[in-house]
């Protein structure tokens, strides 16, 4: 299995090209579902996810043309089997969104449950509860969700907490109901607002997105459309923290600094200096960071899928740091491998204290899930000597070509068996 050899120390310099979200392209990749004619994406990041979803939408009919360029081509001419099985849910846990979507389209779904997760239980009752509350029916036989209803029908919902793919999975499905659908305490991630763009462009009514109230009204049918898959502000987070840890002066191109308010503050704080020019970023980092406190919240609080990037950026900076996970319950995880790191973290229920240290050294550590690897790169292209980093396929889901474009940046960094 690959893993990831870092040998630390360097400062990082250069240019940067930041991808397409990876958590905005799964979503309206299964925007194609609603729509008989070609959804044809642009920016579509070159992921394991990506592959995944692809797999998923091609086993149920839908056609999906090569990858090129970031250019992704899908037409659901056709659902020839709206189901989505255990092999593949598993592995991921967005999945979960082609429900809404068949059940739209189709009137019926049998979509695996996605069970556990390494960072927290996950449950996807907000998911069920709103489609029911559409008129669908939807029993859990043998580890599966079966969904039918004739039309769904508009609705009042008030989500019992905020939830990114929930508020997707029935926007989705809201687009071609019956009538008028009221999501009230809706998620407000710049994700939920491309994939709304997304469907407005196929022809949705979509009022509100962006905020905590969503207006849909529900129309016959949506059309083909053509849409750009905004920048992945977690890849551009997690390329700013390592060189606020590592040091240097770098330039992000393809990034979108309006969705990044609380990163960049964070990163302000911690002493680096940073300037926006279009769709640039420059940040430039000299001597050592300054520890930052924060807790993660909803958009537009500090993101959860940042925590641990600013966890390594504590590891080894000036002071004490105080991190509180608000958003899933065991995201920690990525603390016991910064330790083996040298790091200096103690644990209070959901709340990390980290005391930064002169340095870290080098070791073998082991990835936990996407955003926990992504901490142990940001740590190891500090740490003193050879980082070693196990099950970097938790990488592969969601960073494209991380260690090319670390390289570029002038880090050593090398896949190895
Ligand atoms: N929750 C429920 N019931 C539900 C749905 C969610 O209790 O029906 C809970 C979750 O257990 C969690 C909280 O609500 O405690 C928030 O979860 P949310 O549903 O918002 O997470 P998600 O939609 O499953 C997306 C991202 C995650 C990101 C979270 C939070 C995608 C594909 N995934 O997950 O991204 O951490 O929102 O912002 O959009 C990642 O990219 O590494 C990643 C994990």
């Amino acid at each position: 299995m690959d893993k990831l050899l870092i040998t630390g120390g360097q400062p990082l310099a250069g240019e940067v090209r930041i991808s397409g979200a990876k958590n905005a392209a799964l979503p309206i990749m299964c925007a194609a579902l609603l729509t008989a004619e070609p959804l044809r994406l642009d920016n579509v990041p070159r992921l394991m996810d990506v592959r995944t979803m692809a797999k998923i939408l091609a086993l149920m009919g839908v056609e999906v043309g090569a990858q090129e360029n970031g250019r992704l081509e899908l037409r659901a001419r056709e659902i020839k089997d709206p189901t989505a099985g255990y092999d593949l849910v598993k592995t991921m846990r967005a999945s979960v969104l082609v429900l809404g979507p068949l059940l739209a389209r189709c009137g019926r779904a049998k979509v695996s449950l996605p069970g556990g997760c390494g960072i927290g239980a996950r449950p996807v009752d907000q998911h069920i509860k709103g489609l029911q509350a559409m008129g669908a029916r939807i029993e859990i036989e043998h580890g599966y969700m079966n969904a039918s209803v004739g039309r769904l029908k508009g609705a009042r919902i008030v989500m019992d907490l905020v939830t990114v793919t929930g508020t997707e999975n029935l926007m989705l499905a809201a687009a071609l109901a019956e009538g008028t659908t009221v999501l009230e305490n809706a998620a407000r991630e710049p994700e939920v607002v491309d994939l709304a763009n997304c469907l407005a462009a196929m022809g949705a009514k979509i009022e509100g997105a962006g905020t905590d109230t969503l207006r849909i009204e529900g129309v016959r049918s949506l059309a083909g459309a053509a849409h750009r898959v905004m920048p992945d502000r977690i890849e551009t987070g997690t390329y700013l923290s390592a060189v606020a840890a590592a040091g240097g002066k770098v330039r992000l191109s393809g990034t979108a600094a309006g969705t990044l308010g609380a990163t960049l503050e964070k990163l302000r704080e911690a002493g680096a200096k940073l300037a926006v020019a279009g769709d640039a970023i420059t940040i430039e980092m000299a001597g050592r960071a300054r520890s930052v406190s924060l807790t993660t919240a909803p958009y537009p609080g500090f993101a959860t899928d940042m925590q641990a990037q600013f966890m390594a950026l504590d590891c080894v900076a000036s002071g004490t740091g105080q991190i509180t996970e608000t958003i899933f319950e065991n995201r920690f995880m990525h603390a016991l491998e910064l330790q083996r790191l040298g790091a200096d973290i103690s644990i209070h229920d959901r709340t990390a204290v980290v005391k930064g240290v002169e340095r870290l050294q080098g070791a073998k550590v082991m990835a936990t899930d996407l955003r926990a690897s992504a901490s142990l790169v940001v740590a190891g292209l500090v740490a003193q000597g050879e980082t070693l980093i196990d099950r970097i396929y938790h990488l592969d889901r969601g960073y494209e070509a991380l260690e090319h474009k670390l390289s570029g940046l002038g880090a050593k960094i090398a896949r190895v068996r």
